[in-house]
């Protein structure tokens, strides 16, 4: 499993707004979308395209266009939702598919409630949305669930990540034979006893949408 963790002014700067607590809804469902855009770019460093030749107003030459079958976007309900819109500004093309993924707060288990997913995903590449990376529970839930219908090649892009997070989910993952790529704004330094990441930004469901009760 690789993880990249982005370094760049813009993206500490946003993360960084994003983390104040002062940060209301609206600025901050604004911030993670273009937080977002920023990662996507780095995380479709390797999106699949194939050649096209094409005619200029000058002269034919070779480009690329995006590869068939088309990516796939993942967000996982609910906080994934607030950066489907960044990722797609920059994917366009690609299909979305949800995965609603509820972590039990005591055992800290994810388990799946809602999917709208293509049975097959053979042969495709997979951008899973989760903007908190803490226990790993559910990152690597998510990915079990793609690679058991096909996907052959996953990113996850978060927000933030904990090192317990990176660790368990590398351990969850121990003998998927599938590249896993994790692409986030920040390795922060800890889980506290809640499962929250610290400093981390709260939660991020409740930051984007408010606490439903
Ligand atoms: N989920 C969140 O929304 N925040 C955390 O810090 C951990 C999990």
């Amino acid at each position: 499993m690789r993880v990249n963790v982005v370094n760049h002014p813009l993206v500490s700067h946003k993360l960084t707004v994003l983390r104040d607590e002062h940060t209301d809804s609206p600025t901050f469902r604004r911030l993670t979308d273009e937080l977002v855009t920023l990662l996507a770019y780095e995380a479709t460093r390797e999106v699949r395209v194939d050649p096209k030749p094409i005619t200029t107003p000058v002269g034919p030459t070779t480009g690329v266009y995006l590869a068939q079958p088309k990516p796939m976007v993942v967000p996982i309900l609910r906080a994934g939702l607030g950066m489907l819109d960044g990722m797609m500004r920059l994917l366009p093309t690609a299909e979305v598919g949800f995965l609603g993924m509820v972590r039990n707060e005591e055992t800290l288990e994810a388990s799946t409630y809602a999917e709208r997913l293509p049975e097959d995903l053979s042969g495709r590449q997979c951008y899973v949305l989760d903007p908190m990376l803490a226990t790993g529970g559910t990152l690597a839930a998510a990915i079990k669930f793609l690679t058991d219908r096909g996907a052959d090649d996953i990113t996850a892009i978060c927000l933030l990540a904990a090192p317990e997070g990176v660790a368990n989910l590398e351990k969850g993952l121990d003998g998927l034979d599938v590249p896993v790529t994790v692409v986030t704004a920040a390795l922060d330094q800890k889980l506290n006893e809640k499962g929250y990441i610290v400093p981390g930004l709260g939660d991020a469901g409740d930051r984007l949408y408010g606490v439903a009760h």
